[in-house]
């Protein structure tokens, strides 16, 4: 998703901007620009790679030398092809105002009608342009007004999302951002601020952070910042730490962040339980939701709703609470809710899950929930997120940030998270102590077991070989690893264009069967359970049909090896975690089959790590 750097202080702008834009490259982007001032605005916009617009930058060398004021972007198209000219920023018709967005204006349609019929001419296709052109038509109304005025004038007639960042040769040395709906972060250095869409390029100057909130402005000057409301009441804004350093967001020597992410899977799993699980005494501390478990327990229902990977967390979430608390849940699209008018009352507790914190269809889902009445719990990764602020409890994941495109860690993260709030859901109600310790000990014995898992990564790249020219894929599984199956399929089809379907193992029958041939090889997720004959039965019909199986199956199974075209082992385990082992071969898996086909597994085409548009 579109991503949005500023700066003014003392220093050079535009290498601080361009290295900027390259810590938001992971966000997923097709074109990059930058503006800086320099008594005129000097704008440099084209499509493609942010490596791309430095060469073109070299270009124009002179002429953003000693700018200390700039902002940048990276596009993902949402109005317009990815080009030159929808590439942010935009200008005013004389040049003298630049605007970066992210988000969408919903009116910009009626609104490009207007201005256009008062004489101003469009040069793109975006509805980002309308904005600028606006902040015009207001200074032009009323020219005596500061840059401010003019930018919080125009926002009141645009309808829709934004975080946007604007300057101005008109009024230099100022820089005015605001946000409805996309995130926007700034950062506090000594006499020099940043602003940009997430913390990733802020880090590195400075740990002090604003976090603006929906309906907030800022004005920046070097000597300082002041926010207020687009209805321009000063609002007070607390200052807080990042807790990650920059190292956590560099690749460590890995080739992708990807590949990164999956191997900190051990780590990050110890994180997640650190000072939440006591094995000593068997219990669980979550002091995100310690003050509101006793009406979480007493839920009559729970629903929850998230997208793409943390929904097919939310499916095992359902299995964990149905299993230990006893208590009725629905897996929800948030997409689908949010428009579909649900029944929710207040005897309902939702559960919104998002490692961004920022994606848009959950985020509006947490607010009809709100709405109508139900206690809302976030499961969420970055610190300090929309989804974070705004849900009434919650418990962060911890898994640090998150950079590759597909998501892996925070995944399994989530999974955790939902294991330890499901028994302390069951805690004196459903499960007596000594199960619970039971539980809690087998899930401290998982990052050891997947490290295991991680140690046989040689040949599950091995066997991602034999499959790189595949057109087609079947994930199937049952019980827990039925949403596994889903993952796995999303993942492969995410980084590696793959076309991948997951499916509850017994509704092959159904009709998936009569796509099996030698052309069609099937992920099956066999581990030992209550299943595990039946799935022998599945792998059967598809060998009878010629088509090829990869089994992941529990360590000892000598079975399944007669069976299947491969295997990859994984240590034993209780049914309830073993999502969090299944789910790690099939990660890597796609990672190498997406390598060996030259895909770029970090930025894959099409897609954002950060989903803030509906
Ligand atoms: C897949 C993936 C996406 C996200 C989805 C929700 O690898 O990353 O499917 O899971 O866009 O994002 P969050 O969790 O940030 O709300």
């Amino acid at each position: 998703m579109c991503g949005i750097v500023g700066y003014i202080g003392k220093r050079e702008a535009a290498p601080i901007l361009l290295n900027g834009l390259r810590r938001l490259e992971y966000r997923g982007y097709d074109s990059a620009g930058i503006a800086v001032l320099n008594g005129d605005l000097s704008v440099v916009k084209q499509k493609g790679s942010v490596e791309n617009l430095e060469l073109a930058l070299q270009e124009k060398g002179d002429r953003l030398y000693g700018a200390t004021l700039g902002i940048a972007h990276t596009r993902w198209a949402t109005h317009g092809d990815p080009s030159d000219r929808n590439a942010h920023p935009h200008l005013n018709g004389v040049g003298d105002i630049a605007v970066i967005h992210n988000g969408i204006i919903e009116n910009h349609m009626s609104l490009r009608l207007e201005l256009s019929s008062h004489g101003y001419v469009f040069r793109s296709a975006t509805d980002t342009e309308v904005l600028v052109h606006l902040i015009d038509r207001m200074w032009k109304e009323e020219p005596s007004i500061s840059l401010e005025y003019a930018v919080r004038r125009a926002l009141q007639h645009v309808e829709g999302a934004y975080g946007l960042c604007v300057i101005s040769s008109r009024e230099p040395g100022t820089l005015v951002v605001a946000r409805k709906g996309s995130p926007l972060v700034l950062g506090l250095g000594e006499g020099e601020y940043f602003v940009a869409s997430d913390a990733a390029p802020i880090v590195e100057h400075t740990r002090k952070v604003v976090y603006l909130g929906d309906g907030e402005m800022a004005v920046i000057t070097e000597a300082g910042y002041m926010v207020k409301t687009v209805e321009n009441i000063e609002t007070e804004k607390a200052v807080t730490e990042l807790d990650f350093d920059l190292e956590e967001i560099e690749k460590s020597g890995y080739e992708h962040f990807m590949l990164k992410e999956i191997f900190e899977q051990p780590a990050v799993m110890e994180d997640v339980m650190r000072g939440r699980v006591r094995l000593e005494s068997g219990s669980l501390h979550l002091g995100g939701i310690k003050d509101n478990l006793e009406h979480l327990r007493k839920a009559k229902r729970i629903i929850i709703c998230a997208c793409g990977t943390s929904w097919h967390a939310g499916l095992i979430g359902e299995y964990l609470i149905e299993e230990f608390a006893r208590i009725p849940v629905e897996v929800d699209y948030a997409s689908e809710f949010r428009y579909r008018n649900p029944v929710i009352t207040p005897e309902d507790v939702v559960i919104v899950i998002s490692q961004s914190g920022e994606t848009a269809d959950t985020l509006a889902a947490l607010r009809e929930a709100k709405d109508k009445g139900a206690l809302v719990m976030g499961i969420c990764n970055v610190v300090g997120s929309t989804i974070a602020r705004e849900t009434h409890c919650g418990m962060y994941t911890h898994a640090g940030p998150e950079i590759g495109v597909a998501s892996t860690k925070a995944f399994t993260a989530q999974v955790i998270v939902l294991y330890m709030v499901a028994l302390a859901l069951s805690q004196g109600r459903t499960l007596g102590d000594d199960e619970i310790a039971g539980y809690l000990q087998e899930l401290s014995e998982v990052p050891a077991k997947v490290a295991q898992i991680l140690r046989g990564n040689e040949a599950i790249q091995s066997i991602a070989e034999s499959y790189r020219d595949a057109r087609n894929f079947l994930y199937l599984g049952r019980g827990y690893n039925f949403p596994v199956a889903l993952e796995g399929a999303l993942k492969l089809k995410e980084i590696s264009y793959i076309h991948a379907e997951g499916y509850p193992a017994a509704e092959m029958k159904h009709g998936p069967i009569a796509l099996i041939d030698e052309d069609m090889p099937v992920i099956f997720i066999a581990t030992h359970d209550n299943t595990y004959t039946k799935i022998l039965s599945n792998i059967e019909e598809v060998r009878s049909r010629k088509g090829r199986v990869i089994a992941i199956a529990s360590e000892g199974d000598e079975e399944i090896r007669s069976l299947a075209d491969h295997v990859i082992f994984i240590p034993s385990a209780a049914g309830p975690v073993t999502p969090l082992l299944t789910v790690i071969p099939l990660q890597l898996l796609s990672y190498h089959i997406a390598t060996l086909r030259g895909c770029n597994v970090d930025r894959p085409r099409n897609l954002a790590k950060s989903v803030t548009v509906e």
